[in-house]
């Protein structure tokens, strides 16, 4: 199945109450579990690839060539899109759509408000161009955002009024409000916003996006889809279940060498991550298919 927007993903998730997970590809092994993972749950999933990585994974063109390879491949049959997390300008962005990324996020938000705007339908437009979604941010999400941490002073909530001047002058798809999530395990019990988020909905129409869906209790993951969450996206979950893997692998076998023999435990442990999240999203089985 070729790659997808997210625009049909999220219409149907809002109308069936459910979200779809975005994610994040770290390497091979990451891209290989998500997309198996996705095809046993017969879920839609959003692939994201943070800024941070594209140097890291071999640039955009690679990025993208890999994930068509795998599809093809694993012969995955469940609607897969491929977005860009965190694209920090106009130009990363545009260059994310020229390799194959059918979604990008434009996250102008260090930006002040007519500025965000600007850039944010800079990016719309040519997105709309040719068929990709957009997803733009509003607020400080705290944490780390990869390379980018973010000052905890600086974390604001998004503002109403302003998520909807930037929803009405720009087109966007999905809308990111920053409500008290964080990239990065949680330092205490986390605190969302929900009176907001649902207000934030009602007032754009637009399917919400909880970024930091890492160490959410299930409850709070299951109220902000009843507030119009459509999208949730995940990576530090599957990065601790990874590593956990390999670090139980070597200390059990402190003279193993060969990188396959504790990658395949850690792909293992990823791919049954993400099924695990699938689940809680309510996104398993609408893909159509058995599961
Ligand atoms: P976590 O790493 O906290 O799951 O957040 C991921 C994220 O929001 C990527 O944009």
């Amino acid at each position: 199945m070729a790659l997808v927007s997210m625009k049909a993903m999220l219409d149907e998730a809002l109308a069936g109450q459910y979200a779809v997970g975005q994610f994040n590809l770290n390497n091979l092994e990451f891209t290989q579990a998500i997309l198996l993972a996705a095809n046993e749950e017969r879920s839609p999933v959003i692939l994201g690839v943070s800024e941070a990585y594209i140097p890291y994974m071999g640039g955009l063109p690679f990025i993208a060539g890999m994930v068509e390879s795998l599809i093809k491949h694993y012969g995955i049959t469940v609607p897969v899109a491929l977005h860009l997390d965190h694209g920090s300008t106009y130009e990363v962005c545009i260059r994310a759509l020229h390799a194959g990324f059918t979604s990008v996020m434009i996250d102008a938000s260090h930006h002040e408000l007519e500025r965000n705007i600007e850039i944010t339908q800079r990016v719309t437009e040519a997105a709309h161009v040719l068929g990709a979604t957009v997803e733009a941010e509003l607020g400080r999400i705290t944490g780390r955002e990869d390379d980018l941490v973010v000052d905890e002073a600086e974390a604001m909530y998004a503002v109403p009024e302003d998520c909807v001047r930037l929803v009405n002058e720009t087109d966007i798809d999905c809308l990111a409000p920053a409500l008290g999530s964080v990239h990065g395990p949680y330092r205490g019990q986390p605190k969302l916003g929900f009176d907001r988020m649902g207000e934030i909905r009602r007032l754009t129409g637009l399917p919400l996006v909880l970024h930091g869906g890492s160490g959410l209790p299930d409850e709070e993951v299951r109220k902000a889809i009843s507030l119009g969450t459509a999208k949730i996206n995940v990576n530090t979950d599957n990065q601790i279940a990874c590593t956990s893997a390999i670090r139980t692998y070597l200390l059990d076998n402190p003279e193993a060498y060969d990188p396959r023999h504790y990658l395949v435990p850690a792909r293992n442990a990823i791919q049954r991550s993400v099924s695990a999240k699938m689940r809680l999203f309510g996104s398993t089985g609408k893909a159509g298919g058995v599961v």
